[in-house]
């Protein structure tokens, strides 16, 4: 695709025109529509039997699968052709005239479904099952005014289920969308504590939706008959879906665990629940003890792996380290001759060396080896501790991985420039540890954020807005960081951009963790390092080895985060199972682009109840972040630059910055 090679200007056209055409109000009739969008959409690229009955040259009535009426209730019939103006030249241009079903179940359909659905306002039944329709369900079908049944089974539809699928709650009887490919995470509905009241049927089986069972459905209190059968899905089965009055239900064949609801006597059999987890127990799959697979001795043996793997006394680590050291002392005392003349040096009382750098001027090496700590994640780097103070305080260490820092005389210089640096956007650190066995740990400050990955991705309650304004001041965060970083004397790469090593707070200030390791790794960490960049997506093309890794580098890494934050969309290889794959961001926003869907292509979040997103800058930092994501190196934008555009493009109602408060099960604002 051309867009890629070359710099920004060839993105921007059809960009501005989508947007121009997308804003205009449509006053398209109906039979229009069907015509000029619907029909070419459905039929893809061979010719199609039933489908070349739309055509203006047929009466109306006898176009198949479709079901017309007034405005004032009376339906078409081909009695009304008698009459001359009723002929299909004069309906075609009839405002009041309006499609009220689409029934063309089996027709040998192998086209995509068409945005335009969701602009027939008199809709209210979509009949397409058994057909080879491929593509994605348009988020515009949500807009809809009528839609109340929608049976799209036994397709080849891919991709996620847009959220605004729930906007059809307040009328929607049901929904079937069984026998496709649909992934990822059912989407939560936008309004919290939804009913769907109406809602009788909810057929989502054998799609490949992934992670928890989604606890939302057990509010829709009308339900009759729910298939969950033949998916991804995982975690226990709430209690909470006995409250329904279900008369059928399927969550067979799914990943399901833990105990079985109970659903009263006997009302589901085996084949509701069977092939699931192993550990999936209770009701008609026999009792948990006996049914489990597991002896109490395993279940024992893995609770204690558990325990040992999260939660670890770091004084316990390090007392291990110490105990060695001594028998060793003797031998190894030559060992740190090159840091005595440090004056940052914090007290040397033979158990290793602790450098101290502004604002840890309070730890001391008893403090540190004294402190007790939890394991918070394992990173290609080493083991991060959120390890607690005798004094209360609270730091997060980050234990090298063994062979880190292996050059020292190169390495304390970097560590030191690293322990220099502070920024709003940059976590700082605090002091450095090194033991004489050769344990390295570096000490920061402790910060209770969730990282960006975790706002951007996690499963939704309870978490923050995240509004365009915020993701803005996120982004721009990120950006001012990184140029902080770069701009150093020498400048300094941060070689690991990606979603989780950014904290987010409470005002959603970005802060970057990470940034700098890569010059004291020993370069089979660096490299692995590289290729989990790869496999998840932040990997610019032209990086091999963590040698190459410059400021440019990060540059694209920050591109893909950029587009992360735009369109909400995990980047890189999705999670195992079915649906293995690769997201790779750029080149659906491109793809996006080509066929004028860009509106599309951003979080619903970021474009709910934004009027111009010209005006505010989403259309700017697309193309930023595309621009970012150049495969040249040397056409990408510097960071500097970065940050000046995304200062000259800032969303105009930045209310929600200060009400830190308002979280996702708080937004009643529906499209
Ligand atoms: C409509 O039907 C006529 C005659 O059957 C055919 O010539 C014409 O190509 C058709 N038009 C379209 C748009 O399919
Ligand atoms: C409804 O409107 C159509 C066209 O406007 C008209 O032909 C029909 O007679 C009307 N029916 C009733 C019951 O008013
Ligand atoms: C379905 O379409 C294919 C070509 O796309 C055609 O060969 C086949 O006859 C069609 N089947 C039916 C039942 O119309
Ligand atoms: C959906 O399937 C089409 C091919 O039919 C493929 O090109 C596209 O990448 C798929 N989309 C997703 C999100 O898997
Ligand atoms: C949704 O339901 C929960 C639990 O019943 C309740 O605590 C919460 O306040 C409700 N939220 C809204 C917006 O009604
Ligand atoms: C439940 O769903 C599975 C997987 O889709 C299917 O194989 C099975 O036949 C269904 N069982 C019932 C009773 O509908
Ligand atoms: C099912 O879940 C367990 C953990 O709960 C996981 O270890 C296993 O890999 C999962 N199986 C599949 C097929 O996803």
């Amino acid at each position: 695709m051309a867009a890629a090679a070359a710099p920004p200007p060839p993105l921007l056209l059809p960009l501005c025109i989508f947007l121009l055409l997308s804003l205009q109000t449509h006053s398209t009739t109906d039979v229009e529509l069907l015509i000029s969008k619907i029909k070419p959409s459905l039929q893809g690229t061979a010719e199609n039997l039933l489908l070349s009955t739309w055509n203006s040259s047929v009466p109306l009535c006898q176009w198949r699968g479709l079901k017309w009426s007034f405005i004032n209730g009376s339906s078409l019939t081909c009695a009304d052709l008698s009459s001359p103006q009723r002929s299909s030249i004069f309906l075609h241009k009839d405002p009041l005239l309006q499609l009220v079903s689409l029934q063309l179940p089996s027709a040998n359909l192998t086209g995509t479904l068409p945005k335009e659905i969701g602009q027939l306002a008199n809709l209210r039944s979509l009949y397409l099952a058994v057909n080879s329709l491929s593509g994605g369900v348009p988020l515009e079908l949500g807009y809809s005014s009528s839609l109340s049944e929608i049976d799209l089974s036994h397709n080849l539809l891919n991709g996620s289920l847009p959220p605004s699928i729930w906007n059809l709650c307040d009328r929607l009887l049901s929904l079937r969308l069984h026998g496709n490919s649909l992934s990822g995470a059912l989407p939560e509905p936008l309004l919290p504590n939804s009913t769907c009241h109406s809602l009788q049927f909810l057929d989502l089986g054998q799609n490949a939706f992934a992670g928890i069972f989604p606890d939302f459905i057990t509010g829709f209190n009308g339900l009759k008959q729910l298939d969950l059968g033949g998916n991804m899905l995982s975690g226990q089965i709430p209690d909470s879906i006995t409250g329904l009055k279900l008369e059928k239900l399927n969550l067979s064949h799914n990943n399901f665990t833990g105990v079985l609801p109970d659903f009263g006597e006997s009302k589901f059999g085996v084949d509701a629940f069977e092939g699931n987890n192993p550990t999936l127990c209770g009701g008609p799959l026999g009792s948990c003890s006996r049914s489990s697979g597991l002896s109490s001795g395993a279940i024992a043996g893995l609770v204690i792996g558990l325990m040992t793997g999260t939660v670890v006394l770091v004084s316990l680590l390090i007392g291990y380290f110490q105990g060695k050291r001594k028998k060793n002392a003797d031998e190894e005392d030559d060992e740190f001759d090159e840091m005595d003349d440090d004056e940052e040096m914090g007290n040397n009382n033979g158990d290793g060396k602790l450098v101290l750098f502004q604002g840890g001027e309070h730890l001391s090496t008893e403090d540190v080896l004294n402190a007790t700590g939890q394991v918070m994640e394992k990173t290609s780097y080493g083991t991060v501790y959120k390890a607690k103070l005798s004094d209360g305080g609270t730091i997060a260490l980050r234990l090298l991985r063994e062979g880190s820092c292996k050059d020292k005389s190169s390495c304390l210089p970097v560590i030191k420039q690293l322990g220099r640096i502070r920024h709003e956007n940059l976590i700082p650190l605090r002091a450095y540890y090194q033991g004489k066995r050769g344990e390295k740990l570096l000490i920061y400050d402790y910060l209770p954020n969730k990282t960006l990955h975790d706002l951007l991705h996690e499963s939704r309650v309870g978490k923050p807005v995240l509004n365009w304004a915020r993701r803005h001041k996120i982004a721009l965060g990120i950006a001012r960081g990184l140029a902080h970083l770069h701009n150093q004397e020498p400048p300094i790469t941060h070689g690991n951009i990606r979603s989780k090593t950014v904290l987010v707070d409470d005002f959603f200030v970005a802060r970057l963790n990470e940034f700098g390791l890569d010059r004291i790794m020993v370069p089979a960490i660096a490299d692995e390092i590289i290729s989990v960049a790869k496999s998840d997506g932040y990997k610019a093309p032209e990086i091999q080895k963590m040698k190459k890794c410059n400021s440019r580098s990060d540059v694209y890494a920050f591109g893909i985060v950029l587009l992360e934050i735009l369109l909400g969309r995990r980047p890189g290889k999705t999670n195992g199972g079915r649906n293995v794959g690769f997201v790779d961001l750029p080149s659906i926003v491109k793809v996006a682009v080509l066929e004028e869907t860009t509106m599309e292509v951003f979080d619903v979040e970021v474009v709910r109840g934004m009027r111009s997103p010209m005006e505010e800058g989403l259309v700017q930092a697309l193309k930023l972040a595309m621009g970012c994501c150049a495969p040249v190196g040397s056409v990408r934008p510097t960071m500097e630059e970065v940050v000046r555009q995304l200062e000259e493009n800032r969303p105009r109602n930045r209310s929600a910055l200060y009400s830190p408060a308002e979280t996702r099960s708080g937004s009643v604002t529906p499209f």
